[in-house]
């Protein structure tokens, strides 16, 4: 029944989010609303840092934003978020802001 019920949640989550456990994307998620959120916008149409949304996003490709995630922007309040995000959690973020983040 456990396992049933894994099955039906990991089918319902979008295709970006198979890289991380359920649980470890709930986390990611409040993150991004509630840590990148404070420079970016709780919709992420920016504030301190750059808009995130789908339309601001498009035309950079997903390494440079994981990139960007990672290391962080040398000599802008974007900070590095390597200590606490693994590239795979980066990249989870990445297609999941290119879906909208609205909480
Ligand atoms: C302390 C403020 C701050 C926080 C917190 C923050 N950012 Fe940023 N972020 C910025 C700023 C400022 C920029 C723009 C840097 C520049 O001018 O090139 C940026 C840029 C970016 C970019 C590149 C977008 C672009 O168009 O340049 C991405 C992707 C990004 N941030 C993701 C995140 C994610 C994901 C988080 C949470 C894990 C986060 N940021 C948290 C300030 C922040």
């Amino acid at each position: 029944m456990v396992r049933l019920a894994a099955i039906l949640l990991l089918a319902a989550l979008p295709v970006a989010a198979q890289d991380v456990a359920p649980q470890r994307a709930a986390a990611l998620e409040n993150m991004l609303i509630q840590d990148c959120g404070s420079c970016h916008g709780l919709r992420m149409t920016g504030g301190l840092g750059a808009p995130l949304t789908p339309d601001a996003l498009a035309d950079w490709p997903d390494d440079g934003l994981v990139a960007t995630i990672l290391h962080g922007r040398p000599g802008t309040a974007m900070p590095p978020w390597k200590a606490l995000l693994s590239p795979d959690d980066a990249r989870w973020m990445v297609g999941r802001l290119r879906q909208g983040v609205t909480p």
